[in-house]
């Protein structure tokens, strides 16, 4: 199957497995433990029902959305994600920010990209956000988020949902660490991927890109350990958004409590997530969090979704249980992974194409439309 075949996420998936050697295949697909949050995250989404309004006219369908003060033309966007260059050396964060632009929805950089801010910057013209940690090393910080806003970024997002990086057992077995390390499991799946480890034998190593002066000798990973301070708090959260002082969302929010905490300091978007399974497992399914969310916020701040979403159903499902924008995570990065720029450009695609079918045979013609009466309430 060529990527012009792919119909559906399912089958960038697909074609990603095919491609990548299977460490790099997990690290995208898998989550923590027994990886039951990640599975529910995208099951969910099934056991909810949508109804719709009949004859409507649905000649002109339009799918604009704004978050975070940016327009976007799709009500979703690129959620971060570490390391673009492993999924594919030679495209990595350029090729899914040139794809974003193109689209004309935001792209939010992770703080270990593996490109640095300033090349995303020239690939990505459009609102860009950044995401970030309160490392131990406060200078650090502030000397990104300087560095952010010299190139042009509007928005950080604070991810709260990892003190300590999650127990991901798929990447334990293969002995997967970034950059790879030479063993003989990862050699051997190494050369049953022969298109991608010519890729990366001929682009430079895979950093992380925007701390490359600080001479990292242990990989990216343990960098990360040792940097997290598992002190961090809310306070600690106020300090980020004061030293930023731009746009700034709370990414990793999981009950109302701590969605009014982020209103509290000020968020201007609280992110409902669980870090796409891959953190706390058994966290119930992100889409099951939202409504009670929603109502805790009670539009004191946007509301950002991320969890599952693979179809343009999950889209509208989101919006109307009270999202004002959906982020994507690995629906892109199966895109990536499979063919670079074109792949995400496929993913942005086929979810645009469902969601405005969706949308017509809902009888809703804008995303402000797709409210909670289209949510079929089962009586038991
Ligand atoms: C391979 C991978 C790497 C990720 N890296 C980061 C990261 O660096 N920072 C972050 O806040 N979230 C990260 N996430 C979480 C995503 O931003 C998002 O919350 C999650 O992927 C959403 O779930 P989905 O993949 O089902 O769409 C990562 C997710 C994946 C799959």
């Amino acid at each position: 199957m060529g990527l012009e075949r792919a119909r559906n996420i399912a089958d960038l998936r697909e074609l990603a497995r095919k491609r990548l050697p299977r460490m790099v295949f997990d690290y995208i697909d898998g989550g923590a433990d027994d990886e039951i949050t990640l599975r529910r995250n995208v099951e969910r989404f099934r056991d909810i029902e949508l109804t719709w309004d009949a004859l409507v006219d649905v000649e002109k369908v339009d799918t604009s959305a704004a978050i975070m003060g940016a327009s976007m033309r799709l009500p979703f966007f690129i959620s971060p994600t570490a390391s673009s260059r492993l999924f594919h050396p030679r495209g990595g964060e350029c090729a899914v920010a040139r794809a974003a632009q193109a689209a004309g929805i935001v792209y939010a950089c992770s703080t270990l990209a593996s490109t640095t801010l300033e090349d995303i910057a020239k690939a990505h013209q459009g609102p860009r956000w950044l995401q970030v940690y309160v490392w131990r090393d406060r200078a650090l910080v502030e000397e990104l988020l300087t560095r952010a806003k010299a190139a042009g970024f509007t928005g950080i997002v604070l991810t709260v949902d990892l003190p300590v990086a999650g127990n991901r057992e798929r990447d334990g077995r293969n002995d997967f660490s970034i950059p790879p390390r030479v063993t003989f499991r990862t050699a051997s799946q190494a050369l049953a991927a022969p298109a991608y480890m010519a890729d990366m034998l001929a682009t430079p190593p895979i950093s992380a890109a925007n701390f490359a002066h600080l001479k990292m000798e242990s990989g990216i990973i343990q960098f990360v350990n040792a940097q997290f301070s598992r002190s961090v708090t809310w306070e600690d959260a106020r300090w980020m958004r004061e030293t930023w002082g731009g746009k700034f969302a709370v990414k990793g929010v999981s009950t109302p409590d701590d969605a009014r905490r982020a209103v509290g300091i000020g968020a201007d978007a609280v992110w409902v997530s669980n870090h796409g399974g891959r953190q706390l497992d058994t966290a119930p399914a992100s889409i099951d969090m939202l409504p009670a969310i929603a109502e805790a916020v009670r539009g004191d701040a946007e509301i950002i979704f991320d969890g599952g979403v693979r179809r343009g159903t999950d889209i509208v499902k989101a919006l109307a249980l009270g999202a004002n924008a959906i982020a994507i995570g690995r629906a892109y990065l199966y895109g990536l992974a499979a063919a670079g720029e074109r792949g995400v450009a496929r993913a942005i695609d086929i979810l645009e194409d469902e969601l405005k079918r969706d949308m017509m045979l809902l009888g809703r013609t804008r995303v402000s439309g797709l409210t909670r009466d289209l949510i079929f309430q089962r009586r038991v």
